[in-house]
């Protein structure tokens, strides 16, 4: 059935979606699940080619999930453009997009919660103390009503991918995680929904993140074993972005993320930079031997 439908088939309700999936687990179907928040890019949908790559029905699910976003943050804003999502998605044949109206997701009365501790309280954590418990929060119930056998997260977003994983592990999900790698427009700036927020001049200080990453790189790979100088160039770096406040920059252990101040082995170099009123995230995973 699956295999013939050229369009996403949109589901809306929960259960039907289980059902659907149901149906299909039936037939022995590997099921890959996408979570994303729609507004989507070639990021999004580099997640939705590996699924297709690797399972038999892939599932996008489109849904800009309340419990993520502290009050003061940007839900209101947050692009939403499930027309557009279903025709870039119907280019790649995916078999499900999964939007729910809130109301589906946490009707009146919804009260619980999901909190995974450790790698949760750090750096996004630290800057945004509710997002991980949002995120966690719907990332299970997607899990549930879906039961995929893969889901698929981008690198762009590498302490989630890390917080799921402990989630997943913790509470026993049987569900596998898959982790893809960053895709970046063409002067390396990482793509995100959030970029449409800047002004052209922003868009142009963006690119201190990625040159940021890129020199962090070169030290590195050149031998510089501190942390501290590769710190002093990424900071000398994005200093020369008028707009641009730092909310970290951390070389950290790739899995535990906690912070490495001399540098041995692989580390994942993570930062969140304010760009005038937009905020970024990006990172860089350095491969070395010693
Ligand atoms: P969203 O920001 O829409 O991202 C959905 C998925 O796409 C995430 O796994 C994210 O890491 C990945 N992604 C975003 N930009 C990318 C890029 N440039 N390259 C590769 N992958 C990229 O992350 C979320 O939504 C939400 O927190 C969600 C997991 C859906 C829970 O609501």
């Amino acid at each position: 059935m699956a295999e013939e439908v050229l369009k996403p088939y949109l589901v809306t309700d929960p259960q039907e979606m289980s059902e659907r999936l149901d149906a299909l687990r039936a037939q022995g179907k590997k099921i890959g699940l996408v979570p994303t928040m729609g507004a989507l890019h070639l990021g999004h949908l580099s997640l939705a080619l590996a699924a297709k790559n690797e399972c038999d029905v892939v599932v996008v699910s489109d849904f800009v999930n309340p419990t993520q976003f502290a009050p003061n943050e940007d839900f209101d804003k947050y692009p939403r453009a499930l027309d557009a999502d279903l025709s870039l998605l119907a280019k790649i044949e995916t078999d499900f997009v999964f939007a729910p109206p809130a109301s589906k997701m946490y009707p009146s009365g919804f009260d619980a919660s999901v909190h995974v501790g450790g790698v949760s309280k750090i750096l996004e954590g630290a800057f945004r103390p509710t997002h991980f418990d949002g995120v966690c929060l719907v990332v299970l119930k997607l899990f549930n009503i879906t039961r995929a056998d893969i889901a698929y997260f981008g690198q762009k977003d590498y302490q989630q991918v890390a917080v799921v994983k402990k989630m997943v592990a913790d509470l026993n999900v049987p569900t596998k995680i898959a982790m893809r790698p960053i895709i970046r427009e063409r002067d390396g700036l990482a793509m995100s929904s959030r970029n449409s927020y800047m002004t052209d001049d922003e868009r142009k200080q963006a690119l201190v993140l990625s040159r940021a990453l890129d020199a962090a790189e070169e030290l590195i790979k050149a031998g510089e074993r501190e942390s501290s100088v590769v710190y002093d160039k990424m900071r000398e770096i994005i200093a020369t972005a008028p707009d641009a406040k730092i909310d970290y920059i951390r070389i950290a252990d790739p899995d535990s993320l906690l912070e490495m101040d001399r540098i041995a082995g692989n580390v994942v170099i993570l930062e969140a930079v304010r760009i005038g009123a937009t905020r970024l995230i990006d990172n860089k995973l350095i491969e070395r031997k010693s």
